[in-house]
């Protein structure tokens, strides 16, 4: 289903608030909400904790510390994903959304195994990207980001690789190989546009040493898109 409201022409900052704020008009009092990572879900928070604020009742799950960091410095009361007795909505960003079948390309915030997780726990996953995030085939822009524990890393590329992939191990700005939430390595790994994403990703985590890996077939329920004329809403 495809639906359309108004709103006015912007930057991309612009088009992921718009989808941040529809995204969290579906938030209902008593819920228990998976938060995701990322800049277009912190913006989501921001407008759960102006709720929060007003005297809405809310919990929430983070998917990252940094979110995690952000929801219990703005007021949202947080639990542990095994603490709460379930997750009615999850919201959080993307990387690449496939057009036709809504399957996500995540993880360039490093924070995929958690928001996976979250995501499989809740009950229902709304996706919150700006227009340009829409491609017809993952992996068309974003190499697909596999989460991988740091001994013996080489090994996992080396089957990456044999994939039919280039996998590059992540680096932070200063040099320092990236290290997850989880104290894991990540591997950028390029093999172009995905005609199987479903065949690759049952590969992929057949691999020793690997955690999981960016690619989210068939998780979710709704994807809000910011656009220059307002809100879409792909189902
Ligand atoms: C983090 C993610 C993010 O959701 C994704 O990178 C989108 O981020 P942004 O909203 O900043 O474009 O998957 O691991």
């Amino acid at each position: 289903m495809t639906t359309r409201s108004g709103g006015d022409r912007g930057s991309t900052a612009r088009l992921k608030r718009l989808a941040a704020t529809a995204a969290a008009e579906l938030v209902e009092p008593g819920m228990v909400v998976g938060l995701g990572s990322g800049s277009t879900a912190e913006l989501v928070i921001h407008e759960l904790a102006a709720r929060v604020r007003a005297g809405t009742v809310l919990t929430g799950v983070s998917t990252s510390r940094r979110s995690e960091r952000l929801a219990r410095r703005l007021g949202i009361p947080l639990l542990a994903p095994e603490e709460a007795p379930s997750i009615d909505l999850a919201i959080d960003g993307a990387d690449e959304v496939e057009r036709g079948t809504l399957h996500l390309l995540k993880g360039r915030g490093g924070a995929l195994v958690r928001e996976k997780l979250v995501a499989a726990l809740a009950r229902r996953l709304v996706i919150v990207v700006d227009v340009s995030k829409l491609v017809d085939r993952l992996g068309e822009r974003t190499p697909v980001p596999v989460e991988v524990v740091p001994f013996a890393w080489i090994e996992p590329a080396r089957e990456l690789e044999r994939l039919g992939g280039k996998p590059v191990l992540r680096h932070t700005a200063l040099g320092q190989p990236y290290r997850t939430d989880n104290g894991n390595l990540i591997l950028d790994v390029d093999f172009g546009p995905l005609d199987q994403p479903e065949a690759l990703a049952r590969e992929i985590k057949l691999i020793t040493g690997v955690v999981d890996h960016g690619l989210f077939l068939g998780l979710t329920d709704t994807v809000i898109v910011g656009e220059p004329d307002g809100v879409r809403v792909l189902r």
